[in-house]
């Protein structure tokens, strides 16, 4: 039942291709839920996002170990140690980037992973850094093998090795660089290899935001922008943002247009509750997709376990999307366990299909 590339793909992401282009966003872009980035987020994104960390809500752990990041290495006066930020996509990871940057007084320079494509693109971004910039590189899973043995002695030894000629006559020179600082960000950790995770200092991992600090993001932004909502209408809108500022940011649009045109601008509970109704958001943020999924485990797969692929092709989805998106809200829901065999939809998740659980869950499909 479960085949072989699933299989591999459990816990260590094993089975997938690095460098390759993240296949999915057609379709996924239009989910009202998708933590993934969509055109539209763009300005609203900019104007809204958090300056400094005391701005930024949420995350209170990794805020402060970042502070005290900052501060010692202020007062050292150095630059700021190689940082790793690793999670699903909206939570902050490109935001906190760029308020280390203001915190330390330092210039973030962009770039993504897939934007550099040969060793000489990084070379060429490497030898315009200046003393304490900071190096964002997006998506860093999606590095080639050729970049990033550039940037194994650039980031350990501030060095660069470069060749130049070719043939018998060629020759490597080594360039030293000026202390600089990479952040690398990522949502799939398992694909960085282990020596490019070594070089950094510090690796931190992104948590699902609570209902609370949703609810204070919500609220914060529509101050910024000039909506008036109350308490109860925009917890209503933390509680179907599965833990994750842009859905938050996002659906808080949707509900600002649905108030606008039917309940003269106010975004109260039952105008935020019947706003997401119309979009098929249900009260835990499920969205048609997720719904789609744990249907097509409990019916088709008798509850699991089934591979990542085998579902993916079930309800007509790019195993990326699935994977990305979908899986973690619903692990985190307690909806799914990943087993060595695959996923299995759990007890919660049969009552919140409306399904009664079954006896000896899964038997069918292991043995049927
Ligand atoms: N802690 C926060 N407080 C307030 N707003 C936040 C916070 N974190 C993120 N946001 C807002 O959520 C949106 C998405 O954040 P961001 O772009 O940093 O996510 P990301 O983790 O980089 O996502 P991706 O993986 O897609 O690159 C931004 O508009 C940002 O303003
Ligand atoms: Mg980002």
């Amino acid at each position: 039942m479960v085949d072989e590339r699933s299989l591999g793909a459990q816990g260590a992401g094993g089975g997938e291709t690095r460098g390759r282009k993240a296949p999915g966003r057609q379709r996924e872009s239009s989910r009202a839920v998708s933590g993934q980035e969509q055109s539209g987020d763009k300005r609203l994104d900019y104007a809204l996002r958090p300056r400094s960390l005391d701005e930024m809500i949420g995350q209170e752990r990794l805020r402060d170990k970042m502070r005290i990041l900052v501060q010692a290495a202020r007062q050292r006066e150095e630059a700021l140690d190689h940082v790793l930020l690793y999670g699903p996509p909206g939570l902050g990871k490109t935001t906190l980037s760029h308020i280390l940057a203001q915190e330390m007084g330092a210039n973030l320079k962009p770039t993504a992973g897939p934007a550099i494509e040969k060793a000489g693109d990084l070379a060429a971004i490497l030898t315009n850094l200046r003393k304490g910039d900071i190096l964002f590189i997006d998506e860093i899973h999606r590095l080639g093998r050729a970049v990033e043995e550039i940037l194994y002695p650039a980031m350990e030894d501030f060095v660069l090795d470069i060749t130049v000629g070719s043939g018998p006559s060629a020759r490597s020179i080594r360039l030293k660089l000026p202390r600089f600082t990479v952040i690398g960000a990522t949502t799939r950790l398992a694909l960085i290899t282990s020596p490019l995770r070594a070089r950094f200092g510090v690796v931190e991992r992104f948590d699902f935001y609570s209902v609370e600090a949703l609810e204070e993001i919500v609220i914060r932004a529509a101050r910024l922008l000039e909506m008036p909502i109350d308490q109860a209408g925009a917890r209503e809108i933390a509680r179907r943002s599965r833990g994750t500022p842009r859905v938050a940011l996002r659906l808080l649009r949707r509900v600002r247009d649905f108030a606008q045109v039917r309940a003269e601008g106010f975004i109260d509970q039952e105008v935020a509750q019947d706003a997401l109704a119309l979009q098929e958001i249900d009260h835990l943020g499920l969205d048609d997709l997720d719904r789609r999924v744990l249907s097509a485990i409990i019916t088709k797969f008798g509850g699991g376990p089934v591979g990542l692929e085998t579902l993916a092709a079930s309800v007509s989805e790019e195993r990326d999307t699935i994977m990305d998106v979908v899986e973690p809200y619903l692990l985190q829901l307690g909806f799914l366990d990943r087993t060595p065999r695959g996923r299995v939809a759990t007890r919660a998740a049969y009552q919140h299909m409306g399904v009664p659980y079954p006896e000896t869950p899964g038997q069918g499909s292991l043995f049927g």
